[in-house]
């Protein structure tokens, strides 16, 4: 059934050449959601039928032989003010039969251990964006769409609209820039004068300058994208408001007409307790007396008590203030001192909070453990595991581990924001359709309130419980809807390119057909 409506799409809809650049591309690397993304789209965007080329950095961390990653092309070169600095590029697929190009280049990505955390990041991650663009020119691919994701790539469409326009195979790509999150840019504007802030608009630096440390990755794209989206139609209202907007929320308004929403999806060929082989014993909607099983392995190999009446309640993500931890911080300790539940957490990041959940294990023996390192198959055990997931951020552009959660029959309590609000029916309002629980205000009472009322629903109400749990399971929450959506969005970035190139002069104002081989160009008849 599904199938069909998807070969439905793909057999009316233009197919594109689109090329997605991104810093990080699970599984190559891995650091946060945009890694998960960085694949699942473009894999939901393959099975529509349209051809997708990856480009990222490679980095020292990624192994070509685990990967069977070759070799591509010798000697890209990446012109600079003074001279040019000389990238290999390499080749992988991920699953689907998705071809990777990975730029290798020694000193800026092969030297260092991390993705991220160089003084020098910006011009890495420049390098990475005008190398992407040199690759597509120097192998004269024909693209459609240019889509880069987050600061690290918003260098991408400012040379495109600068130092490229002319080239005759760069000119034809619309470009597309996604933001998962706006709080980062690739700059600390707090360090930064009022005379060093980055308005968007000066000519970009060359990137062996160090005037582009002081550049806005982010405004960048933001600016000079034919068409922009964020992770969740939520957010992207978010952050035209200045609580959300980052010091962007004006200019964010100024470009509202080419900003839209998308919620991220949920792989379910993976993430799915059915299949996954992570788990301790595989269910559905029809056995899923089997979660318990989970529950007790998961006691079992955490060293909680062993018990499936009592509560388990979970946390899986970066370990951050955006995720909200602040509401836990007081809460905790009395909430597990005075009521009968479990606390389980895998997740890995700022050290102030690996060392308070490292205390809270010991505090708290049999009743709270985890694992504070990011980890893909303790997230799935535990998913599988646990009746409730905490997900309480300040600011979300879109979040997974909750809608993860939920086809695991995990019930979810989330904070009203960004995606999280997008994909969550709080139970506590509408009764017949609630999927999770939901609070408004950031603030601990809020918080409790909700967590409260999820732990006597679980423990007194069975039957609702089931309720809950089955609707939750039962949310389509796949990139099939979203994957759509991202066509639409390609369509309308082409048109507004088309105008661009109009006003630039670069295309006849009523004879587009004028750039030679514009292969988008039928879209417009
Ligand atoms: C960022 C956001 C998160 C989003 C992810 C992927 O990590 O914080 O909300 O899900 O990007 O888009």
């Amino acid at each position: 059934m599904k199938k069909s409506k998807t070969e439905k799409v793909s057999n009316t809809s233009p197919k594109y050449n689109i090329v997605f650049i991104s810093p990080e591309v699970a599984p190559f690397s891995k650091f946060g959601g945009l890694a998960d993304v960085s694949w699942a789209l473009p894999r939901a965007l393959k099975r529509l039928g349209h051809n997708v080329k990856i480009i990222m950095p490679k980095f020292g961390s990624i192994d070509d032989e685990k990967f069977g990653i070759k070799a591509y092309k010798q000697n890209l070169k990446v012109p600079t003010a003074d001279k040019d600095i000389v990238c290999n590029v390499k080749i992988g697929y991920i699953p689907d039969g998705l071809e990777v190009y990975l730029i290798e280049n020694m000193e800026y990505y092969e030297m260092r251990a991390n993705v991220y955390g160089y003084k020098d990041d910006a011009r890495r991650f420049a390098l990475l964006s005008k190398g992407a663009l040199e690759l597509i020119r120097s192998q004269k691919w024909q693209v459609d769409i240019i889509h880069s994701n987050d600061w690290m790539t918003g260098y991408v469409s400012n040379y495109l609209k600068t130092e490229y326009k002319l080239d005759p195979i760069l000119n034809k790509a619309a470009s597309v820039f996604t933001i998962h999150n706006l709080a980062l840019q690739g700059v600390n504007r707090r360090t930064l004068t009022q005379t060093q802030i980055d308005q968007g608009t000066s000519p970009l630096p060359d990137l062996l300058d160090d005037d582009i440390f002081f550049v806005n990755g982010m405004l960048r794209g933001i600016v000079y994208s034919d068409f922009v989206n964020t992770v969740s139609e939520r957010y992207a209202k978010e952050i035209l408001t200045p609580e959300y907007g980052e010091g962007m929320d004006k200019i964010l308004q100024e470009m509202r007409n080419k900003l839209v929403g998308i919620r991220n999806g949920v792989d379910y060929d993976v993430l799915n307790p059915r299949v996954d082989k992570n788990i301790y014993v595989n269910y559905d909607l029809g056995d899923i007396e089997k979660k318990k099983e989970n529950k007790i392995a998961f006691q079992k190999e955490f060293d909680l008590v062993i018990d499936p009446a009592i509560p388990l309640v979970g946390f899986v993500g970066r370990l951050s203030e955006q995720k909200g931890l602040g509401l836990l911080h007081d809460t905790i300790r009395p909430l597990l001192a005075n009521l009968n539940f479990q606390f389980v957490i895998v997740g890995g990041g700022d050290e102030y909070w690996e060392k308070f959940f490292a205390k809270l294990i010991k505090d708290f023996p049999g009743k709270v453990n985890g694992y504070l390192m990011i980890s893909t198959t303790f997230a799935q055990k535990l998913y599988a595991a646990c009746d409730i997931l905490v997900h309480p951020s300040k600011f979300e552009p879109c979040g997974i581990t909750h809608a993860i959660a939920m086809r695991y029959g995990t019930v979810p309590i989330v904070r009203e924001t960004g995606g999280l609000a997008d994909s969550v029916i709080d139970y506590g309002k509408d009764r017949k359709n609630g999927d999770g629980f939901m609070f408004k205000e950031f603030n601990e009472m809020a918080f409790l309130i909700q967590l409260v009322s999820a732990l006597t629903t679980f423990k007194s109400n069975k039957r609702e419980w089931k309720k809950i749990q089955s609707r939750s399971m039962r949310k389509d929450l796949s990139w099939n809807a979203s994957a759509v959506k991202y066509i639409d969005l390609y369509e309308k970035a082409i048109d507004r390119h088309v105008k661009w190139l109009k006003k630039e002069g670069l295309v006849m104002a009523d004879s587009p057909v004028e750039v030679p081989g514009y292969s988008s160009i039928d879209i417009l008849s």
